[in-house]
């Protein structure tokens, strides 16, 4: 590994907060404010020199000032606000005119202060802003998924071991390359990566690199200018600018093409991106996590994967351990799920019988945590409650050690009659025992109803006391 690929990416500050004011006294004390509390501050002096710097800074926050020569405050409003991802603006005005404060709010002004400023105030009223940023990210985040990275659960020591690496590298900016089979949670692990982070309240911004067509990848990753191609209508800021200050996960880093593996190279490089179509250089700040269900490794060896940003993205490696290697947490893991799951039905949780969860011990889980979870779903739904060993399918229980298939010997003799009374005597006994005993739930899986069921066990003897 090259000294350059362990290096980690630029100093991380809060945010970047544009202040616009003709006065270059209320310049500097902003500067001064913020500078100290850890944000990056940029500055401009009228509305025009403003809307420049927003082309081409990525910018966190806005502070307008009202009245400015030229172009007034409320004019360069609307033009910020009428972008999309447009930053929050509050408005900064010497003239404490309530009128325009309201009409600055109506047009999209997140907040309003008055001149002399007060330290405490502007403090605040930024981080509030700022922080709905990230809140409104997580929002629409929250809208794809359910539970939360915090809900990681498993108490098996390949676990523990993946919870104890989280926590020591969380709080870095180093750069972590997660693996691990298909639904081993290496999603859920990239998000508690970033929820324990420095970043926790800027943006987690992931990409899918396997569902980006390669023609697209550069234009969502770095944005494009409006008419940079054919179908580009409007000026659109890329996912590295939105993951500014926070956290860039880059999923199916695998299945990205070399082209724009080469692109990614150079942002992260340089710690800089160029929108399509735009001779501007930004500067960004992102913490890189990637995922990649690939062998890597392996793919740099045969010329897929550009060895110089394998040793980039690997600096910290984190393996996730297939699901059947840490049958252990099954148990803990249905139960969360049963609890989840109900929950967002808004249905009661069912319990499950020890057997049962044996059973799904003993599968393979082929697809890992997701399947588990999809499987406690259909129980959830199909099966009794509780839940017992004939609700499962046939093709988990098949997975079992279990009894062989029986097909009794008929001892010689024996009439046709006899021998069915045999298979069936053992048929029904095996189901019900797979049922816990319970008669609704085996007539079911038989194809029996009830009544008739019991009318069968009368026959054969089978009838409890
Ligand atoms: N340890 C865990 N505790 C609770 N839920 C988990 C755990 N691991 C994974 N999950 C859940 O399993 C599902 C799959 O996890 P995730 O999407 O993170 O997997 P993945 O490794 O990214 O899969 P893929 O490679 O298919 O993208 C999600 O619903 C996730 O919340
Ligand atoms: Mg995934």
């Amino acid at each position: 590994m090259t000294a350059e690929a362990v290096s980690t990416p630029a100093r991380e500050h809060r945010g970047s907060i544009l202040v616009v004011d003709d006065e270059k006294n209320i310049r500097r004390i902003l500067r001064m404010i913020f500078e100290e509390d850890g944000y990056e501050v940029l500055d401009a002096a009228t509305g025009e020199e403003a809307l420049e710097r927003l082309a081409r800074s990525a910018v966190h926050l806005v502070l307008l000032d009202l009245f400015l020569p030229g172009m007034n405050g409320l004019d360069v409003l609307k033009q910020i606000v009428a972008e999309p991802d447009a930053p929050p603006v509050i408005m900064i005005s010497g003239h404490a005119g309530v009128r325009e404060a309201v009409q600055a709010v109506r047009m999209g002004a997140v907040d309003f202060f008055e001149k002399p400023l007060d330290r405490d105030r502007v403090l605040i009223s930024a981080a509030n802003a700022l922080e709905m940023r990230g809140l409104r990210w997580r929002l629409s985040e929250a809208e794809h998924r359910l539970g939360k990275a915090d809900d990681i659960i498993g108490g098996s020591p390949a676990m523990r071991e993946v919870w104890s690496k989280i926590e020591k590298v969380a709080p870095t900016a180093a750069r972590v390359l997660i693996t691990g089979e298909s639904g081993t949670g290496k999603e859920l692990v990239a998000r508690a990566l970033h929820e324990h982070s420095a970043r926790a309240k800027a943006p987690f911004v992931k990409v899918n690199c396997a569902a980006i067509p390669g023609e697209l990848i550069e234009s969502e990753l770095f944005g494009h200018e409006k008419g940079a191609f054919t179908g580009a209508v409007q000026r659109k800021r890329g996912l590295m600018e939105a993951a500014h200050c926070g956290t860039l996960f880059l999923d199916e880093v695998g299945d990205m093409s070399l082209a724009a593996q080469a692109k990614v190279l150079r942002a992260l490089q340089t710690g800089e991106v160029q929108r399509v179509g735009s001779e501007q250089v930004l500067h960004v700040d992102v913490r890189v996590i990637a995922a990649t269900n690939r062998d890597l490794a392996a793919d740099v060896t045969h010329g897929r994967f550009r060895e110089d940003l394998y040793f980039r993205l690997n600096v910290v490696p984190l393996e996730l351990p297939p699901l059947r290697e840490r049958g252990d947490d099954i148990p803990a893991l249905v139960s969360h799920f049963l609890t989840a799951i109900a929950a967002s039905y808004n249905m009661k949780r069912k319990a499950i019988t020890d057997d049962a969860l044996e059973v799904l011990k003993g599968y393979h889980w082929p697809g890992n945590i997701r399947e588990l979870r999809n499987m406690v779903e259909r129980l959830l739904i199909l099966g009794g409650d509780p839940i017992v060993t004939g609700d499962l399918p046939p093709s988990l229980r098949a997975s079992r050690p279990a009894p062989a298939p029986s097909t009794p010997s008929a001892p010689d003799g024996l009439s046709l009659r006899e021998v069915l009374r045999v298979v069936e005597t053992e048929y029904i006994q095996r189901t019900l025992k797979n049922c816990d005993g319970n008669v609704t739930r085996a007539a079911e899986l038989l194809g029996l109803d009830r009544t008739n069921l019991h009318k069968k066990l009368k026959s054969l003897g089978l009838e409890r006391g």
